[in-house]
């Protein structure tokens, strides 16, 4: 059965379900053109597919094993319609040509490496310049965003769960040790899309993975994000240089535009023209997240959209988060439904270890040894107003 109609009909049925017990709207499908079959195919000699999962209020996530990317996610606006919420391609050929980092999970090293270099245990790493021959972006040339994981839909006790799996050998993209990396993305009846990431390796090495999906909460295709009301719970951010490289400063947001300590619109300071929002061509900067203790699942940040009433909150375990305006999209990318993904159409919610911290000591250290365990936890939570 073509995968639109099951999903319809999976939604359709949940809502029945409950209009027995209480009085729910219907939920409707706005979107809804990515089919599995587009997404079967080999590359690297691997196959790769597309998994849907749906929780029993009529969220439905589909994520490919394609570079671990969400694909899709809907969720239901204040009214009941639902919508998709994240920027993706229709199938795995537009995957590869288009910007391979549409709702991946960007790794080794997710954000930026100053020119790809640094030294662990006194040893000397050169990475992948793939950002303009500059600096590592995201893991280098053919990162985690590039690879084919292993994939399959599990049950947990949170609820249903897509489960993804990554080998990444010694020396990959010049990174040492041998990386075994587990992501697991699991839906939760509380409307939640928890991101849980687990990775060992056999050397010294270091990492930072993270969530790279692109969101409007009016849905993929409504236009500039500029009037979502942003929140940040970061009392701290790394200003950049013209390449995006943290300076190594750490400065307060007070006074800036990087305040978000209290609801802000996107769009209401990022033509400033204070040098940091210059230098990101908007906001393209890392926040460092308030928390007592370090590891914690904790607040970092919400987004609401009034149009459509959708509240999005995301709570990490991590110690920062990249937010990113979509500052570089240009309408180029053309993706579901033959939308075009113009300028500052979406916006990133990262959460991640600070970016090039390999080159500050002072950063907390994203080393990672034998017999560690990186193990990490991002929540986005789902509601309406
Ligand atoms: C970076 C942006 C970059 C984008 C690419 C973000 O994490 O901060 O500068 O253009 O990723 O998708």
């Amino acid at each position: 059965m073509n995968r639109t109609i099951l999903i319809l009909l999976l939604i359709l049925a949940v809502s029945c379900q409950q209009k027995t017990k209480k009085t729910v709207t219907v939920m409707k499908i706005i979107s809804g053109t990515v089919e599995q079959e587009n997404f079967q195919t080999t590359y690297k000699n691997l196959k790769t597919d597309l998994f849907t999962i749906q929780n029993q209020n009529g969220i439905v996530l589909q994520v490919t094993n394609y570079g671990a990317k969400i694909v899709t996610l809907f969720v239901p606006d204040k009214s009941g319609n639902s919508g998709d919420i994240v920027f993706g391609y229709e199938k795995i050929a537009d995957y590869l040509e288009g910007d391979k980092y549409f709702g991946a999970v960007v790794g080794r090293y997710a954000n930026r490496i100053a020119a790809g270099k640094f030294t662990l245990d006194g040893k000397d790493y050169q990475l992948p310049k793939n950002e303009g021959g500059k600096n590592l972006l995201h893991g280098g040339d053919s990162g985690f965003d590039d690879a084919v994981w292993t994939g399959e839909v599990i049950e947990t006790p949170e609820g249903k769960a897509v489960k993804l799996n990554l080998v990444s050998p010694d020396g990959d993209q010049g990174f040492p040790g041998t990386l075994n990396v587990e992501v697991i993305y699991t839906l939760t009846d509380k409307n939640e899309l928890i991101v849980d990431y687990k990775a060992v390796t056999d050397k010294p090495t270091v990492i930072n993975l993270s969530q790279h999906s692109y969101f409007n909460l009016a849905g993929h295709a409504a236009g500039p994000i500029l009037s979502h009301e942003l929140v940040l719970n970061a009392d701290r951010f790394t200003p950049v240089d013209e390449n995006l490289i943290p300076t190594g400063e750490i400065r307060p947001v007070e006074g800036t535009a990087f305040d978000f300590r209290t609801p802000h619109l996107i769009g209401e300071r990022i033509a400033n023209t204070e040098e940091q929002v210059v230098l990101g061509k908007g906001y393209d900067h890392n926040f460092i997240l308030n928390k007592e203790k370090s590891g914690d699942l904790t607040f970092a940040a919400s987004a609401y959209e009034k149009g459509s009433g959708r509240f999005m909150e995301v709570y990490t375990t991590h110690p920062a988060i990249q937010f990113y305006t979509g500052n570089f999209l240009d309408g180029s990318q053309i993706g579901k439904d033959g939308n075009k993904y113009v300028y500052r159409s979406g916006f990133c919610l990262e959460t991640q270890y600070y970016p090039d911290s390999p080159n500050h000591p002072d950063f907390p250290s994203t080393v990672l040894r034998p017999g560690e365990e990186y193990k990490h936890r991002t929540v986005f939570k789902f509601s309406v107003k």
